[in-house]
């Protein structure tokens, strides 16, 4: 674990700061560590409402290491769950289904609506008889998991002791508050896997000093000098009021309403610690890592476009460019965080240097991550 003096270090002033030591990044004690003391109790984001549109849908994620369960029940609400029976603790769902109308544990065929109520309790008090003296089904529902919706991202708690949602991300939800969200239209989504841990994903983010070595085509449309650094709570990032190209192709794609028809800025956002959204004039794409250990990360990329017009055929060549655009800079990232996360390795690795201009949010962002960990 980190000690008094490596926390002391850190704490300075970004410019004469030493960051968090290479074992943070690549201990799987570690590792085990974020699940209970960060990732149980913050704000992960685990899901998508997209995934579970329909009634009878259920989705299993695994955050902080536990077993979840969202499901859309015959209400309409989505819920959030821990995929346990409340019988003896059997995995209830192993994988996503649609059309459930319940959900049945293989082990004695306890069996709860989608709403989490225990319906049914097979041969409990004798043979043929489901019910007990005592025994009140309506005490053994599953066992909800505190979740938040932001439009099409589910947020959990795991621990249930965070601050409410609305509260922590207050920071970060400021920044889209010119946007109607509620015109993004999911699109696509691009999975990626990296040999790298997600805090080196993350920082890698929080910072444009690398673009004109990383991104020579992006940064030629956005010069790192142009960006601005935000830091503010739980929220990080940097602005950009130009830099995305005014047009992806012959035919322009929707915009959100009320934004520019000649607006060219980018935000991009992360809220600490797995979530960020990229927004233009015209599309969004949320970025979200799952941690696995250490040294492996997946991270899932999903394409908004806005309202049913910017779904029309006649702005594929558009989309396409859009995606394909940030699957570039992706890439090039990766080979960049994999080579940090190879460096990492080594115990000379004693902790970055930051540019008091340029790396305040990956300061800010480490701070973070010690904050959660040291405690107790
Ligand atoms: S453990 Fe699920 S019914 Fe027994
Ligand atoms: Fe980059």
């Amino acid at each position: 674990m980190l000690t008094k003096t490596q926390v002391r270090q850190l704490y300075r002033e970004t410019g004469e700061a030493q960051g968090l030591p290479g074992f943070v990044y690549t201990s799987e004690d570690f590792a085990r560590a974020e699940h209970e003391k960060l990732f149980a109790r913050t704000w992960m984001c685990a899901g998508y409402a997209h995934e579970i549109a329909q009634p009878g849908d259920v989705l299993p994620r695994t955050v902080a290491g536990v077993p979840i369960l969202f499901t859309h029940d015959r209400s309409g609400q989505i819920g959030c769950f821990h995929n346990i029976c409340t019988h003896r603790g059997s995995l209830l769902v192993p994988e996503a289904k649609s059309g459930a109308q319940t959900l049945q544990c293989r082990y004695h065929a306890w069996t709860f609506d989608l709403a989490g109520n225990l319906r049914a309790t097979p041969h409990w008090g004798g043979h043929n008889e489901p019910k007990a003296n005592g025994f009140d089904r309506s005490c053994h529902g599953l066992k909800p998991v505190r979740m938040a919706r932001w439009h099409d991202w589910l947020f959990v708690n795991v621990d249930g002791n965070a601050p409410p949602f609305e509260d922590y991300a207050a920071p970060f939800l400021k920044h889209f508050q010119e946007y109607d969200l509620d015109q993004a239209v999911w699109t696509t989504c691009l999975p990626f896997d990296i040999n790298g841990n997600w805090k080196l994903v993350a920082e890698n983010y929080l910072e444009v000093l690398h673009l004109p070595y990383v991104h020579t085509v992006l940064a030629e449309a956005a010069p790192f000098q142009e960006h601005d650094v935000i830091t503010d709570g739980a929220c990080l990032g940097t602005v950009i009021d130009t830099g995305l190209p005014a047009s992806w192709s012959e035919d322009n794609l929707p915009r959100w309403p009320g934004i520019a028809a000649d607006a060219q800025n980018a935000k991009n956002m992360a809220l600490f610690p797995n979530f960020k959204l990229v927004i233009g004039p015209d599309h969004c794409c949320s970025m979200v890592e799952f941690p696995q250990g250490a040294s492996k990360s997946h991270q899932r990329w999903d394409f908004y476009f806005v309202g049913d017009g910017g779904q029309d055929a006649r702005y594929g060549a558009a989309r396409d460019a859009i995606i394909e655009f940030y699957r570039k800079t992706n890439v090039e990232d990766f080979e960049a965080v994999e080579g940090v996360h190879a460096g990492h390795m080594s115990p000379a690795m004693t902790g970055a240097q930051f540019s008091g201009v340029w790396e305040g949010a990956v300061h800010h962002f480490q701070k973070l991550v010690a904050d959660a960990m040291v405690e107790d």
